[in-house]
């Protein structure tokens, strides 16, 4: 496969590099962001937030949300794009699935919404099982925006951000594979030695549905950046 590799030797210049090439895109005329939550795009949001690069003009799409919580919800992923981002850095416009809204209405504005508004560079990071937004191990990789059920693992890796483990949502709604592929450009962010496997099966290892990632082996212009812990497999 062709996808571009860097191992960098820290987050905060994998995350700068990320930046460079967020802005070459849009020197070229990028106009809409996928977005992505989490710790790993956390740098790259500041290095954002603290630039004078002008987002006014861009819209963003996000990649998900957990079922059940409201925007104003502290553990939302519309509170964790508000709070690193958005307050910061004005947008044309903003979209992020609604976690109280019902399954299948939701499901379908959410579908409109990313036909209407073309990926030209989708940001992403990766589960420690493979995982690319909530697409779980075993996700159609013909799958769109729909609601999905966390594994065991995510449940537990994403717990450090609740205060009990039973207050991690157990469904979330989350682009589908489908739509991850359909965006002009991928940039796939991975930090820590914990994420080392995923990458290297995401890189070496076969394409399946097992692993989620293992698909952008199959995307024409996918850019992969990783610190040397991450990298440390390859
Ligand atoms: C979460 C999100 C993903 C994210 C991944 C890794 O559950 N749904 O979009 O990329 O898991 O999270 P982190 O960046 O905190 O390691």
């Amino acid at each position: 496969n062709d996808m571009n590799v860097f191992v960098m030797k820290n987050k905060r210049e994998a995350s700068q590099k990320a930046f460079e090439l967020m802005k070459q895109e849009m020197e070229n005329g990028a106009d809409v962001f996928g977005l992505a939550t989490g710790s790993t795009p956390e740098d790259l949001y500041e290095i954002m937030t603290a630039s004078d690069t002008d987002f006014s003009g861009i819209t963003s799409v996000n990649l998900d949300e957990y079922v059940g919580l409201s925007p104003e919800d502290p553990q939302s992923y519309h509170y964790f794009m508000e709070k690193h981002l958005f307050s910061k850095k004005p947008f044309k416009e903003t979209y992020v699935p609604n976690g109280l809204a019902e399954e299948t209405e939701e499901s379908a504005r959410y579908n409109k919404i990313i036909a209407d508004n073309p990926i030209d560079l989708q940001i992403l990071g990766i589960g420690t099982n493979g995982h690319i937004g909530f697409n779980e191990p075993g996700a159609s990789f013909d799958s769109e925006t729909r609601k999905v059920a966390l594994v065991e693992s995510t449940i537990e890796s994403n717990k450090v951000y609740f205060e009990h483990e039973e207050d991690v949502p157990r469904y979330a709604y989350s682009m589908g594979i489908k739509s991850i592929m359909a965006s002009k450009k991928i940039i796939l962010m991975a930090f820590g030695e914990h994420k080392a496997e995923a990458i290297k099966n995401m890189i070496e290892g076969p394409i399946t549905e097992d692993v989620p990632a293992s698909i952008l082996q199959r995307h024409p212009n996918v850019t992969v950046i990783v610190d040397e812990e991450a990298g440390s497999l390859l």
